[in-house]
């Protein structure tokens, strides 16, 4: 069952396993594909995952984050993007880019003007950065940057594009009652809150046509007591699901203490404290009509395979297990089933925000 195909709209992913997006800190200093990244996502199409979801790419300027992140935010991106879609095709696996603005996220690192948010909040516990909240213009840029973005990526050969609806950044921020403050069209109610994120979806959807699949990756839940709860978060996935959205990638919203209330979750050290968001997603499997990936501490083969017949999840997604084992999935498919040896420890992470390049930094002591 793990390896059959399968298809979102124009999309057929040759098996269920999907590379979560993860940013690799190896883009070229002005945001275009660098030959180290095609190394990268070639060892992954050769590694057997069926779609790989690259890094963030920024739309816009402002909702850049790091010097070396990729840009889909200009036309002359496009040519090493094509580069990118085709060293992955050639190996038989798909790939979307996942679309991407960092909101008020981007103040933790450039400091020479207020980043964009929804609202400024003075007292967070666990966000300090120069911010501002956002006029209804900048609003209305940030739709058409996503739009063109998708125009752009479609123009490079991705297969389908993916919108960052979660982990703190700006669509997140904008769904998070903690970090949505306003009092106009596009804040107060679950429905307003979720303006943004239709908006986009809209304006994509006229850029790139009926048939080529929009995915979000959707925050459901903040990591924090007094943000955005389950209640809403899953309320947010079935008016996604029933408004354009082809299907969720389900994860976490707003991070709260590092690292037990973010996405990247440590101590996966037995089979139970894997698959620590699929109470989640097989709870909103059970209320959309679109399919769904399950992503969070995925390590085994057994659980993945259980998930997928339980009808928990349509896809599985992993990050940090294809960083330690590029070919973890080719190594499934050819009978060697034990588990991931990713440790969950996080060094990939640490190492990134220490503007290394993304690699498995773990090493087992003797
Ligand atoms: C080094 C690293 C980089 C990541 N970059 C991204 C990213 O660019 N976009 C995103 O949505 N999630 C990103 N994530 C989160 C992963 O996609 C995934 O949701 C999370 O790590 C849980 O899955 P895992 O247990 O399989 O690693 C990143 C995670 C790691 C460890
Ligand atoms: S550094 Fe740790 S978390 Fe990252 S891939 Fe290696 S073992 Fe996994």
């Amino acid at each position: 069952m793990l390896f059959e195909p399968f298809r979102i709209k124009s999309l057929e992913i040759p098996n269920r396993f999907v590379r979560s997006a993860t940013y690799d800190g190896c883009a070229e200093k002005n945001g275009h594909v660098s030959d180290r990244q095609i190394a990268l996502y070639e060892a992954l199409a050769r590694g057997g995952v069926g779609l790989i979801i690259t890094g963030i790419a920024y739309v816009h300027a402002l909702g850049r984050i790091s010097v070396y992140q990729n840009s889909i935010a200009q036309d002359n991106d496009i040519a090493g993007l094509t580069q990118l879609t085709r060293s992955v095709h050639r190996f038989g696996a798909k790939i979307a880019v996942q679309l991407f603005h960092a909101g008020r996220e981007r103040g933790k690192i450039f400091q020479t003007q207020p980043a964009l948010a929804p609202s400024f909040v003075a007292q967070d516990p666990f966000f300090s950065g120069l911010h501002r909240s956002m006029n209804e213009a900048e609003i209305i840029e940030v739709i058409d940057a996503f739009a063109d973005a998708a125009r752009r990526a479609r123009e490079a050969g991705f297969d389908a594009v993916q919108i960052h609806g979660a982990h703190a950044y700006l669509l997140s921020q904008f769904l998070s009652p903690f970090t949505n403050r306003r009092e106009d069209r596009w804040g107060g109610i679950l429905g307003n809150r979720l303006r943004l994120h239709r908006e986009i979806c809209k304006a994509i959807r006229a850029k790139v046509g009926e048939d080529y699949p929009v995915v979000i990756k959707l925050g459901v839940e903040d990591g924090f007591s007094g943000g955005l709860d389950f209640t809403e978060g899953s309320a947010a996935a079935e008016i996604l699901a029933g408004n354009g959205f082809d299907a969720l990638e389900i994860s976490q919203g707003l991070r709260g203490q590092i690292y037990s209330q973010t996405e990247y979750r440590t101590g996966i050290t037995r089979p139970d404290r894997e698959g620590y968001f699929r109470h989640w997603c097989r709870q909103i499997k059970q209320r959309v009509n679109v399919p769904v990936m399950m992503v969070g501490g995925l390590r085994s083969f057994e659980l993945v395979l259980e998930v997928l017949q339980k009808k928990e999840s349509d896809l599985v997604s992993l990050s940090r297990p294809l960083i330690r084992e590029p070919d973890l999935i080719a190594r499934w498919q050819r009978g060697n089933r034990t588990p991931s040896t990713c440790v969950s420890c996080n060094r990939c992470m640490e190492a990134l925000l220490q503007s290394k390049p993304l690699a498995c930094y773990y090493t087992p002591e003797k």
